[in-house]
């Protein structure tokens, strides 16, 4: 994933310091070092530590954290800042007594250096997500408290030192996303404590540390795409509290351990792409929580067992290329709640069992590469929710079911490399949500239906059948067996039109070919994106794949009942959802269309792209999304006290939200746009700014949300574009040009001041200043303290006046011609030196 292209600078963050109780016991070296460090760091991360100053009490600067008797420093916690500098300029000797070191999330560069060792009262070490390289210094044996120790995603490298051996106390070791080669530690679960390993994404090689084997303790084991070569048949033990195991891309061999099925609370086994043999063993059975097993891609032979059909919660089963043969047993029709069949790419024979098609949930059916045969059940067409339908390169003869015609999420059909025969049937005309169709190398005839999918085809996926007419890439055709092309109705148009008619086919033929490999190419890049939110931890509370995340917010929100409705926009409704983990989320449902495609696909997706690269104190975290025919969602961190529209509305609400919180929250809105326009490159207009749109935490701290509508703005292209935002904010310049621009933020900022200070909308009293614009700033800034929010006493001394000279700003902003109106860090600035 690129890295975030901004780097943070903020004029007016962190004005209001803590207060300066002058007196501290804290030891100066503390200080000293501290300070030292951030002297060190580049420019933009001193602004960011501002509150580090010697005129503060060092237990109340950004991320310190002091023992009870204020003492010594027990906890720095820089998470998610945007600090950038080197880990070597602090002296660690000088926090004898520090317990708790967390860096994660920046972007710390250079070494872990050796002095890191020295902090051996430390239990937590996170430094994960940072651009630090190099090995994992020697010292680190000597921290031997350690609980937590996360190195993940960062550029380590080398061999894992032994010295590791001694940390006997660890319960979460993260070591994935680096270049670590050799073997694991051995000790690694020594002290029987080791409750979560991941070490995914390196090149790890050689076995599996004996230590792991009686490791009762483990709860989460990531070791994919390494180099692991070990029997897998015994270099796992039985592991009862086991929740999620992944091991795929090595080079495990040897057969599947019945095993697994005593590890009772395992919902995930994941094993692709390894080198196993053997059978699958049916007491996997046991293991009655899986809801993850996936075993493709290795040399599994023998039958499916039967046995499976008791994972009630099984919602993923795939064991596509092995060398698995017999039928499909009947007994998989009882898995209710499953997704994804896959079953492609190895040598099962029989008919598909008709009681397949009672699988209410059923995404993803792939049976392709197989010895199937017999003809498709009608119940395949009661598969309500199918997205993906591959029977191809089997032996299924008779007839196309016309019930397929209803599968209304189906977007892949592939029947291709059948013996199928007959018609297609009518009802397919009606099969609107199919994007991708195949059923060359086949017997069919007759009329191709009048959908895009069959329309817009190529000739590939139509072609080796007895007779299909219709009008195809744009051109009339028939086939026959092979590539001849005949007009359907007379062979003498055919001679004259022949020439021409192949010239034009190949044109269609590469013009088509072409958008084929773009939309897939966008389609991987999509999957890759979520795959890359995932790993980065974001759904580490879940730590399910995106279907298991749907699964939690589905019910969380008890089916997206009322109740749990927080608010309304322009792209969705949002729901406050509390996880069974306890934690809590906003998920933002997006409106969708009748036939299940998302209303606003582009708002949607710029949503995501933005959200996930923007890290900012001000800017609303986005956790994710899921993507589902039924219901769509973003899933955001949630914000206690709701949008400032809701606050504003309610009297109770309103009245608690004081000058101070208003005048910070403001500024804190500014810091967000700042940030996006001048420290973003290319900027970031968000087009939509509104009171909708600025949420607040427990502190009262203000984030922006909703960037459904922001749009990358390249500063060499003048930026013509639909039009989406909020009646009432949108600058006057959007009535007549569609010339979108960072300005346009301004104004809407400009009244969203007005409205936080008065306590509703300003109305009209915008269009009155328009007007007036000129003198503004001696009559209308007097004029508007007469509106400011009555439900609160009037301001007065240091906070009246820091009202007064942001209402000014406000005016400002609100100038009619958008030369007029100052940039955000004009504002910004402005802003910090009216305190
Ligand atoms: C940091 O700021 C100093 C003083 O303003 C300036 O001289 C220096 O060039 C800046 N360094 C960087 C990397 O921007
Ligand atoms: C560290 O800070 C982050 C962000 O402020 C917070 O979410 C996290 O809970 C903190 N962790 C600890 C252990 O204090
Ligand atoms: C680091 O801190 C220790 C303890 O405060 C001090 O003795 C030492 O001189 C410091 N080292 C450097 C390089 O400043
Ligand atoms: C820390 O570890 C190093 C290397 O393992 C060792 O040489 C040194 O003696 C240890 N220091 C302390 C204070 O234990
Ligand atoms: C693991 O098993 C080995 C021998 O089988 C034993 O020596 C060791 O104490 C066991 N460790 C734990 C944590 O149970
Ligand atoms: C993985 O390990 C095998 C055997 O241990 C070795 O032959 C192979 O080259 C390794 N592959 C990589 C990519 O390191
Ligand atoms: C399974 O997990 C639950 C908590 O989810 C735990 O209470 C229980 O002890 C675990 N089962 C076993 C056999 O460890
Ligand atoms: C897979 O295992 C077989 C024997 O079980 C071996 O011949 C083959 O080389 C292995 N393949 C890989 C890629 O390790
Ligand atoms: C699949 O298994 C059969 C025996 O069941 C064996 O004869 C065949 O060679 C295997 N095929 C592959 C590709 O491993
Ligand atoms: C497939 O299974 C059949 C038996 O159904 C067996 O004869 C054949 O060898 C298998 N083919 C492969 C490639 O494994
Ligand atoms: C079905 O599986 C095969 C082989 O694993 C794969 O190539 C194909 O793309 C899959 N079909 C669909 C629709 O995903
Ligand atoms: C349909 O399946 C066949 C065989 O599995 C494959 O070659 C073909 O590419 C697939 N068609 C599409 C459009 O994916």
């Amino acid at each position: 994933m690129r890295h975030l292209p901004c780097l943070l600078v903020l004029f007016c963050l962190f004005v209001m310091a803590t207060s300066a109780h002058a007196t501290t016991k804290i030891q100066g070296s503390e200080v000293d070092a501290l300070l030292k460090w951030k002297a060190s760091l580049e420019n933009n991360s001193k602004t960011l530590l501002s509150s580090w100053n010697i005129g503060n009490n060092l237990c109340g600067w950004e991320g310190i954290t002091c023992d009870d008797e204020s003492k010594f420093i027990s906890k720095i916690n820089l998470t998610n800042i945007g600090l950038k500098g080197m880990l070597q300029n602090l002296n660690f000797s000088s926090l004898p007594k520090i317990r708790t070191l967390i860096l994660r999330n920046n972007l710390f560069y250079g070494v872990v250096p050796q002095n890191i060792g020295v902090m051996f009262n430390l239990n937590t070490l996170d430094l994960s997500t940072n651009k630090l390289s190099g090995p994992i210094p020697t010292t680190i044996g000597n921290l031997t408290k350690l609980k937590t120790l996360s190195l993940f995603s960062n550029d380590l490298s080398g061999n894992i030192p032994t010295e590791m051996n001694k940390l006997t106390n660890l319960e979460t070791l993260q070591l994935a996303y680096n270049n670590f080669i050799g073997p694991l530690p051995h000790n690694i679960c020594f002290g029987g404590k080791l409750v979560k390993l991941s070490a995914s994404n390196n090149q790890f090689t050689g076995p599996i540390p004996e230590s792991l084997k009686n490791c009762s303790s483990l709860v989460r084991v990531r070791l994919q795409q390494n180099n692991i070569t070990d029997n897998l048949a015994d270099s796992f033990g039985v592991y009862p509290n086991l929740d999620y195991m992944e091991l795929s891309d090595n080079n495990f061999y040897g057969h599947l351990s019945p095993n697994w099925g005593k590890c009772r609370n395992l919902t995930s086994l994941k094993i692709s792409n390894n080198n196993l043999t053997g059978s699958i063993p049916p007491e996997l059975a046991k293991a009655t929580k899986l809801h993850i097993l996936d075993l493709s891609s290795n040399q599994i032979t023998g039958k499916i067992p039967m046995e499976l059909g008791k994972l009630s919660s099984l919602i993923q089963l795939s064991i596509s290329g092995n060398n698995l043969s017999g039928e499909i047993p009947i007994q998989i029709s009882s898995l209710q709640e499953l997704v994804t069949l896959e079953l492609s790419t190895n040598n099962l024979s029989g008919s598909i069992p008709k009681q397949l098609g009672r699988l209410p949930m059923l995404l993803d059916l792939n049976l392709s590469q197989n010895k199937f045969e017999g003809s498709i059940p009608n119940e395949i067409g009661q598969l309500n929710v199918i997205q993906n339908l591959d029977l191809s390169m089997n032996f299924f003869y008779g007839t196309i079911p016309s019930m397929l015609a209803q599968l209304k999420y189906l977007e892949t059909l592939n029947l291709s490399h059948n013996n199928l025969s007959g018609t297609i049937p009518v009802s397919y005309n009606e099969m609107l949500s199919l994007t991708t169709v195949d059923i060359s190398y086949n017997q069919l005839e007759g009329p191709i239906p009048n959908i895009p999918a069959f329309k817009n085809a190529p000739i590939e996926a139509l072609k080796n059948n007895k007779g299909l007419c219709g009008n195809v890439s744009g051109l009339e055709l028939c086939s026959t067996l092979g590539s001849n092309f005949q007009s359907h109705k007379t062979n003498k148009i055919l001679v004259l039109v022949l020439p021409l008619t192949l010239g034009t086919l190949l044109l269609a033929l590469f013009v088509y070919g072409l958008s084929y490999i773009l939309f897939q190419t966008l389609r991987t890049k999509e999957y890759k994106h979520a795959e890359e939110i995932q790993t980065e931890n974001l759904f580490a509370i879940w730590s399910f794949d995106g279907q298991m995340v749907y699964e939690n917010i589905i019910e969380a929100t008890e089916q997206f009942d009322k109740k749990h409705l927080i608010g309304v926009g322009g792209q969705g409704s949002v729901y406050k959802a509390e996880l069974s983990t306890g934690q809590v989320i906003a998920v933002k449902k997006l409106h969708l269309l009748h036939n299940g495609e998302l209303s606003n696909i582009k708002a949607f997706a710029s949503e995501i792209q933005t959200l996930t690269e923007i890290r900012h104190r001000n800017i609303v975290k986005l956790y994710g999304y899921c993507s589902h025919p039924l219901h769509s969602f973003l899933v955001y961190e949630f914000l206690e006290k709701g949008s400032v529209d809701k606050i504003l509305k309610d009297d109770e609400l309103a009245t608690a939200f004081d000058w101070n919180m208003r005048v910070n929250a403001i500024k804190d809105v500014a810091n967000a746009l700042c940030y996006m326009h001048h420290d973003c490159s290319p900027p970031i207009v968000h087009r939509d700014i509104s009171s909708k749109n600025v949420v607040l935490d427990s502190e009262y701290v203000a984030h922006v949300s909703d960037f459904g509508t922001a749009k990358f703005l390249n500063p060499e292209s003048s930026n013509w574009t639909s039009f989406v935002g909020t009646f009432g904010y949108a600058a006057p310049e959007l009535a007549y040009t569609m010339k979108v621009n960072e300005k346009c933020d301004v104004y809407s900022f400009g009244v969203l001041i007005l409205e936080i200070l008065f306590g509703k909308h300003p109305g009209d009293i915008v269009s009155t200043l328009l007007q007036s614009s000129g003198i503004y700033l001696t009559i209308d800034t007097m004029s508007l303290i007469d509106k400011l929010d009555q439900r609160l006493p009037h301001p007065t001394n240091d906070i009246g006046k820091e009202v007064v000279s942001i209402i000014r700003i406000a005016t400002h902003c609100l100038s009619e011609s958008s030369h007029s109106r100052p940039t955000m860090k004009q504002v910004c600035k402005e802003m910090t030196m009216s305190k």
